[in-house]
């Protein structure tokens, strides 16, 4: 059965999800329509031009028509709609049932459970979200949506789900089967992150004193949530692995820096090994660089995570330091598209039995 799409915030990340939509077959994009697109940002035709000029991302090749408040690149129309808060937007006269929330805004459990009200059926949040229940970090732990969608839909945390950090989705597929296969005691994770639009282009107000500094002009030291799913993904690991952020002057791809302490002593070699497998286990989140590349290299790319062979090294047996990138922007584009993909593949529609329903079979259960 086929879900509605709508799309809430049309920046950096509001937009590769578009690009990336459009690139899906014909079959996959009539099962998953994007219907409506709601953004404070613009105009139909300012959001037309950004989303056909992309500076990182280069031009997007089809024709894009705009009519009145609707927009049309071959998919079909998209209403275009300008509401500040989730709640009054007209979801349920769309007929909307996924909201994939990338406006920033709304990043917490009762803001974004506003589109709930306003009639859409489940929310994805393109960022970690504080008083969620549930994050999916794809080829971690994806059994987490088939649970959500399995429980009743009047508890609204079964509706509405993070999809994590581009840095916890680079992060966690690297820590989870060196943890697994190795042993980790402890260890700390640096992300060299590229600038994105929460910081000021020139010094300007803002709440973080650092990302109010020229995001050109210097390395900003920042902070990062990326280690704050790790106690409910890997348990044992909680409290031991540190996180920091530094943002450089570069528009996108950033690179995880990770050192750790093994259990047991470990070699080079086998570190690759075991990224090596994870990456054959799943090979559209995780690659393997072998090559002596720089960020730009990486521009456009879709995994999670592209863990790089030649930056491996260990010091004194059990002291590790090993590297990967991410495209910050187009490969968490693709994630969302994922997660989307999986509750298409699922049934939102289908899979709710009604609550009534749920609570005679749990009876019959018990
Ligand atoms: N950029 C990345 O690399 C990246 C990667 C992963 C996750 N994320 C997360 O994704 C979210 C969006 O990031 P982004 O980089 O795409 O930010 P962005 O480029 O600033 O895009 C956000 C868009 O939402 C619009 N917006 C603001 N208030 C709104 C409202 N009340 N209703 C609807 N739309 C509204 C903004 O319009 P105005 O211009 O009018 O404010 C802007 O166009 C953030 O939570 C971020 O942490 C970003």
């Amino acid at each position: 059965m086929g879900i509605r799409i709508a799309i809430n915030g049309f920046g950096r990340i509001g937009r590769c999800i578009a690009r990336a939509h459009n690139a899906l077959s014909t079959q996959e994009k009539k099962k998953m329509p994007i219907v409506a697109i709601n953004t404070t940002c613009c105009d139909v035709n300012g959001l037309a031009h950004l989303f056909e000029y992309d500076s990182n991302h280069g031009c997007f090749k089809e024709e894009i028509k705009v009519d009145g408040n609707t927009l049309d690149y071959g998919d079909g129309i998209i209403k275009v709609l300008n509401y500040d808060k989730p709640e009054d937007i007209p979801w349920s006269n769309m007929e909307v049932d996924l909201v994939l929330e990338c406006s920033g805004i709304f990043n917490t459990f009762d803001k974004a459970s506003q589109h709930l009200d306003a009639g859409a059926k489940f929310v994805v949040i393109s960022a970690p979200c504080q008083g969620c229940h549930n994050t999916m970090i794809c080829s971690i732990n994806d059994f987490i949506l088939q649970d959500m969608l399995l429980k009743p839909k009047s508890d609204k945390q079964n509706r509405v789900l993070s999809a994590g950090s581009c840095t916890t989705n680079a992060f966690m597929p690297i820590l989870y089967p060196l943890h697994h296969e190795i042993g980790i005691e402890m260890g700390f994770v640096n992300t060299i992150h590229a600038y994105t639009n929460d910081q000021n282009l020139l010094d300007n107000t803002h709440k973080d004193l650092r990302r109010a500094r020229s995001a050109a002009c210097s390395m900003i030291p920042t902070s990062t949530g990326v280690s704050n799913l790790i106690p409910k993904l890997i348990p044992d690991l909680e409290g031991k692995i540190g996180a920091s952020a530094i943002r450089v002057p570069i528009p996108n791809v950033s690179l995880i820096d990770f050192t750790f302490v093994t259990k047991q002593p470990i070699k080079e070699d086998k570190i690759s090994e075991i990224m090596i497998n994870f990456s054959q286990k799943v090979p559209d989140i995780v690659a393997i660089n072998k090559k002596k590349l720089v960020s730009i290299d990486f521009n456009h790319t879709t995994h999670s995570t592209i863990f790089d062979i030649t930056q491996t090294t260990v010091s004194n047996a059990r002291f590790c330091r090993v590297a990967s990138w991410y495209d910050n922007e187009w490969a968490f584009a693709h994630r969302m598209l994922d997660i989307t993909k999986k509750i298409q593949a699922l049934g939102l529609r289908w899979r709710y039995i009604s609550d009534i329903t749920f609570q005679k079979m749990t009876l019959c259960i018990l």
